[in-house]
């Protein structure tokens, strides 16, 4: 390594375990294309207030345009032993400039670089991972429709309690997709803004133009205050939180797909190219895929836990223990995308066995609370059928059978208001069809959802 940036203050070269140490480039590297637009960004608006002049300006953006393309095919390599992204493309605009290059940090300092860096960088992921979600929620509509009248147990406790459809079921999950959506776009747009020009935290008396910078990179505003300007990693954390929301709305449907591939439930099978083997049990085809995207949000999870973790004490303004923000964000943001790549096939290809869930509806009388509804219907109060409704279903389990195959005589000892047309009226498909309310899970409201979140995604 040459001359480090700052050696005019000191008398010593830094330990080379220091230097080692304090480098971020193996993990900030991949923002060059971010760092080279702030940047231009940033050369442009010196050179138009006459800071620097109009020559060097262009010169300078020309080399930073010649870097981007160098590094793009291969012909610049990052150099590992440079302490950052920052200080690389700086050294190598000097290495290509000379004197022109070391005009570029005018009125700059790597505080407001680095805190415009993530946020360009960021808001590109976001985009990324918005398309993805939008992919899997297209695909949750499709399936949804194909199965807005197929019939399975809905359950709470993990027992048994109404019938719902399977469409039903998934558009639940489209809904908590579209909320972590929203909830990215909310984010994107508080993180889209410039705190370049905030400098290393007091400003500076140059005659600078945020306005231009901000509006050149496509952001809203510069950030109206200096000190919050490189002080801010909020935007890191509010994604970080919105991606563990998201992962733990992929996490509980992984967790119903590996309990429905189970052979208790057999609900559904997983294509072979989307399961793996056992190297030793024969029969074995394990839901890996899902296995993993519950285990990673654990990690995601503490991606945002160590983001406010590694905020919560820092005095303003610039900290190096801010320098952690990245790895832990970018983790979070790889394995998301990881995730939703995988997993949009994977439902994709699923086979339903809409049989096991029919015969699983059938049993565990989840139609008792429609037998009580026949009795309110015809005038009785609402507790008292529920007391009949609990005997009848008492008695069924002493003689083994269901509420569809007991005999009207029993039925009409517990209660005169009982006639031949309550078999209909708890009959499974009836007890789905006549679930009409809005948001249920009747084939009508089902489709209706599908409808409805199909709207929704095309002006999102
Ligand atoms: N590599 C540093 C980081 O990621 C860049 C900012 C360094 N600023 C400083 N004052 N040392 O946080």
């Amino acid at each position: 390594m040459g001359q480090m940036m700052w050696a005019g203050r000191f008398s010593k070269e830094v330990d080379s375990k220091v230097n080692a140490f304090n480098s971020s480039i193996a993990f900030d590297a991949r923002m060059y294309k971010q760092d080279i637009a702030g940047s231009i960004a940033h050369a442009t608006m010196l050179g138009e207030r006459g800071i620097i002049s109009m020559s060097d300006s262009l010169e300078l953006i020309g080399g930073l345009k010649e870097i981007l393309a160098d590094i793009e095919s291969g012909k610049l390599e990052f150099d590992p032993n440079a302490e950052d992204i920052h200080m690389f493309i700086e050294a190598e605009l000097t290495k290509r400039l000379g004197d022109v290059g070391k005009r570029l940090h005018t009125s700059r300092s790597r505080n407001d670089q680095v805190a415009l860096d993530i946020r360009l960088y960021l808001r590109d992921e976001i985009k990324e991972i918005k398309t993805l979600i939008k992919q899997l929620v297209e695909t949750l509509c499709k399936i949804a429709a194909e199965h807005s009248e197929t019939i399975m147990p809905g359950y709470t406790h993990l027992q048994r309690a109404q019938p719902i459809t399977f469409g039903h079921h998934l558009m639940a999950y489209a809904q908590m997709l579209l909320r972590d959506i929203d909830r990215l776009n909310d984010t994107e747009r508080r993180m889209n803004v410039c705190p370049l020009g905030s400098c290393a935290l007091a400003g500076t008396t140059y005659d600078i133009d945020r306005e231009r910078t901000s509006s050149l990179l496509g952001m809203r505003n510069p950030m109206a205050n200096s000190l919050d300007g490189v002080s801010d990693r909020d935007f890191c954390i509010e994604l970080a939180s919105a991606l563990a929301i998201c992962m733990v709305h992929l996490s509980r449907f992984s967790e119903e797909i590996i309990m429905w591939c189970s052979w208790e439930f057999k609900f559904i099978e997983l294509d072979d190219a989307f399961s793996t083997g056992s190297s030793i049990m024969p029969q074995k085809k394990n839901p890996d895929v899902t296995e993993l995207i519950r285990g990673k949000t654990a990690r995601v999870i503490g991606d945002n836990m160590t983001l406010l973790t590694m905020m919560k004490g820092l005095p303003l303004a610039y900290n190096k223990d801010m320098q952690e923000d990245k790895e832990a964000i970018f983790d979070a943001v790889d394995n998301i995308k990881l995730c939703l790549v995988t997993f949009i096939p994977m439902l994709d290809t699923m086979r339903v066995i809409k049989e096991n869930m029919r015969a699983a509806a059938a049993k565990g009388f989840i139609n008792a609370t429609d037998c009580a509804d026949y009795l309110v219907k015809k005038g009785m109060p609402f507790r008292t059928a529920y007391k009949i409704t609990g005997g009848l279903v008492a008695l069924c389990i002493s003689k083994n059978t269901t509420l569809e195959e007991l005999p009207i005589e029993e039925y009409k000892r517990q209660s005169e208001l009982f006639g031949e047309d309550v078999y209909a009226a708890i009959s499974l498909e009836t007890c789905v069809k006549e679930r009409k309310s809005f948001g249920g899970p009747s084939p009508e409201s089902v489709l209706g959802q599908v409808k409805f979140v199909k709207e929704y995604l095309r002006d999102l």
